[in-house]
């Protein structure tokens, strides 16, 4: 085989077929097909196309009403949203809105080119381009200059620009001028992103081997290009809302009596705590779906003193088998076929937790058929959270041999194929046994390793990090970039996983946590305790300001929550996402703000730091603490460890509830709405909590408008009798107001004092200034 760069080269012949259309080229082929009006797959290939298949795409291509044209050298495809031109003298394509501006375009003379088996996509780079987005990759938030490998791995105590690490989302999006278009590649193989790396030229993709499979994704904004992408790979299935409560983990709580004690704890110091988790000594030698008998001789029954106390249990679950005789898990294993194996069938093992294993092969339907059986054994105790981990797969020495094999549904293929999918396949015969064991109740499910599409069965948490201040801005930032990869439910180990966290890092990391989608405090074994009350007394108040105000805010953040499942929306915002041609969100200091939702901006800051200078982009914006106003620019703020700069954007309506204890807790009956003077709408949702009920209509939601001092609610849709019978709104923002006006009606408003954190201390000095708002008081119909 060639070893020099062959590229796709003139077009010979080509053959239009309603959405799609075939093209024959000089050194290979590539057809295009229209998927929606604003994403369009690409595939190349030098020899014949291999069977359709895919882990990450599961939408259905539409039929798309295409405009094809031939003008001399130029092919012209145009949609309702995008216009796509092909040079066929070269075979290059580029890709146009329909106002005609450039949005991308491949290198006129490499397009797509082979080099052996390594097959690239070469994009010109465009003038000013940044590029955001491609999920868990450590760096800025604008990735040119930098190239990314996809490759899952095991990082322990991975540096602050380690790359690869454990998950793989290959999308990204590209922004230059006024415009923005993604771009995803689906193809599992190892591959390489350059955004204009050691070279000016272009930004490009390469992978190993197999086809260049990509799309290209149209969008109005990058919001809309989110949802196209997650069109094509699919939306977090809505979770159990007692998971969006605190975590609290440790490498390892054993035995029963402690995980008891650490629970009675957080009950005790009133400190909101929802799960507690279970790491590998929970189990007998390390061995999945076991209980050890000593330390946890009577499981369903600490599980269900946990319950009593309002506390979930989610557990650690290994892919490594243990292979030893008469350990029913391999037993079974091995006479179902299920695991991973050499080409002359000798099952394939190596060095985990366990000891010697073997691997189930997840791409294959049987074993995880037979996995999803075994989950039985968990649920019927009472478990409802799972954890994967170690599904890169890990293992000791960490070189997994390329020539062991993976049916990969029924295609046959090697490690480099499987390997980025292994554990988004894990996470689904996880999570779907989970969800057959347990019928009308929604699971948890927790995943280290992941490849696009992972979000339609797993929450992502980022690994290994360590406790300094430049792994908690980074985690900031990590978890922003997997929200623009269509992975909404993300979180870090708060606090650090490795490493000696101090006081402050601790109070800092908290604080800016409470406000992501996934909260969980973890730490490494042999390291300090790590609850909120194990750095001294200021810090345990911190954090249960904190983790109390996020808890009051669940009704706020459900509605994220669901709307991220319908339509991918991320539940943590970069700057980017909202304003993407503002060249201020992506300077270094101010990249790590984001919004949680649309309304509530968060800096993030370093623990030593009193003072912080924050971007607040276009637009009027409010501290939350004491409703002083702000306009948009650059300021400097008082960011003392107590109190984490936030703001609220002016129309923000923030919906909030009564202090609960934990989210089995049922709050009072009245809804605080927090308004901000301005305008905007907000889709208020609600249902049990824990069923599929609301697939079936039990639900509630209601649309919320507000425009300055007037509030209107939509009639109720749905058939979900919401708890909360009375409102109470809190008006925020305005100079002088005797009422407002809700749906109509004119109510009085009272002055009144309204504060999101408790004082620290008595001297806190913040908290002696003057906070008026005015506030009204509202019964709710229906
Ligand atoms: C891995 C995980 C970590 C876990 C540990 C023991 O390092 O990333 O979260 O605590 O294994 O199971």
């Amino acid at each position: 085989m060639a070893q020099q760069n062959i590229s796709i080269g003139s077009v010979t012949s080509w053959q239009p077929e309603n959405s799609s259309a075939q093209f024959n080229c000089a050194n290979g082929k590539f057809s295009i097909q229209f998927c929606t009006d604003a994403i369009v797959r690409l595939r190349y290939t030098r020899n014949e196309f291999a069977s359709d298949f895919s882990y990450a795409v599961i939408a259905e291509p539409q039929s798309v009403t295409l405009n094809w044209k031939e003008e001399k050298n130029l092919i012209t495809a145009t949609s309702s949203a995008l216009q796509i031109i092909i040079n066929k003298k070269t075979g290059a394509i580029s890709f146009f809105n329909l106002e005609e501006k450039l949005l991308n375009t491949q290198d006129k003379n490499f397009a797509v080119s082979w080099i052996g088996e390594q097959v690239s996509l070469y994009n010109k780079l465009q003038d000013g381009e940044r590029f955001i987005g491609l999920g868990e990759k450590t760096g800025n938030l604008d990735r040119r200059g930098s190239a990314y490998e996809h490759w899952n791995t095991d990082y322990f105590g991975y540096p602050t620009n380690a790359d690869p690490l454990y998950c793989s989302t290959p999308f990204y999006i590209g922004v230059h001028a006024d415009v923005q278009y993604g771009i995803f590649l689906d193809n599992t193989h190892r591959s390489i992103f350059n955004f204009g790396a050691s070279n000016h030229r272009f930004a490009s993709i390469s992978a190993d081997a197999g086809e260049m499979n990509y799309y290209f994704i149209g969008g109005k904004n990058v919001s809309e290009i989110i949802e196209n992408y997650s069109h094509l790979t699919g939306k977090m299935q809505l979770p159990p809302k007692w998971s969006l409560g605190f975590q609290q983990c440790r490498y390892s709580y054993y035995p029963d009596s402690e995980v008891l004690r650490i629970a009675k704890t957080f009950r005790e110091k009133k400190i909101p705590c929802d799960v507690i988790y279970l790491d590998i000594h929970y189990m007998d030698k390390y061995k999945c779906f076991t209980f050890d008998e000593e330390r946890f001789a009577e499981p369903e029954k600490m599980l269900s003193e946990l319950k009593q106390m309002g506390f979930n249990t989610t557990v650690i679950l290994d892919p490594g088998v243990a292979e030893e005789k008469n350990y029913s898990v391999y037993d079974t294993g091995k006479e179902r076929d299920v695991f991973v194996k050499y080409p002359d069938g000798e099952n394939y093992t190596c060095n985990v937790w366990p000891g010697k294993s073997c691997l189930p092969d997840f791409t294959k339907e049987d074993a995880r058929a037979w996995w999803k059986e075994q989950m039985k054994f968990y649920t019927d105790k009472g478990v409802r959270g799972f954890w994967n981990d170690m599904n890169e797969p890990a293992s000791w020495g960490q070189r997994t041999p390329d020539l062991i094999e993976f049916d990969f549904d029924g295609r046959k293929t090697s490690h480099r194929e499987a390997r980025n999918v292994y554990g988004m396949q894990m996470a689904r015969a996880t999570y779907e046994g989970a969800q057959a064991q347990l019928k009308n109740e929604r699971p948890f499910m927790l995943t280290r390793a992941g490849f696009s599409g992972i979000q339609r069965y797993a929450a992502v948490w980022t690994g290994d990090n360590v406790a300094n201040d430049e792994h908690m801005l980074l985690g900031v930032r990590l978890l922003n970039s997997l929200g623009l990869a269509g992975v909404p439910f993300a979180g870090v180990d708060v606090g650090g996983f490795c490493g000696t966290t101090t006081p402050a890092l601790f109070a800092r990391w908290i604080s800016i946590a409470a406000f992501s989608p996934f909260f969980r405090v973890h730490k490494m074994i042999n390291a300090q305790s790590s609850e909120p009350w194990s750095y001294g007394e200021e810090v345990e108040d911190i954090s249960r300001n904190y983790i109390s105000l996020r808890y009051r805010l669940m009704p706020y953040l459900y509605s994220l929550f669901y709307k991220a499942s319908l339509n991918g929306t991320p539940v943590v915002r970069t700057l980017a996402l909202d304003y993407v041609h503002d060249a201020n969100v992506y300077a270094a200091e101010f990249q790590n703000q984001f919004l949680l939702g649309d309304s509530i901006l968060v800096c993030p800051v370093a623990s030593n730091e009193k003072l912080v200078k924050i971007y607040l982009p276009e637009g009027e914006w409010f501290d939350l603490y004491n409703n002083k106003k702000y306009s948009a620019g650059v300021h400097v703020v008082d960011s003392p460890l107590e109190r984490l700069p936030v703001f609220v954007k002016a129309g923000a309506i923030i919906p909030m509830q009564s202090l609960v204890q934990s989210l089995q807790e049922k709050p009072d009956d009245v809804l605080e709405l927090h308004v901000y003077n301005g305008e905007s709408s907000f889709n208020f949702y609600e249902d049990d909590g824990a069923s599929y009920d609301f697939e079936k209509g039990k639900f509630s939601q209601r649309k919320i408008s507000v425009q300055q001092n007037k509030i209107a609610l939509s009639e109720k849709s749905g058939d979900f009798s919401s708890p909360f019978k009375r409102m109470k709104i809190y008006l925020h923002g305005f100079e002088e107001l005797n009422e407002a006006e809700v749906n109509g009606k004119k109510i009085a408003v009272e002055k009144s004092s309204y504060r999101f954190l408790n004082p620290i201390s008595n001297f806190d000095p913040f908290f002696l200034g003057k906070d008026s708002i005015g506030s009204c008081e509202v019964f709710v119909t229906g």
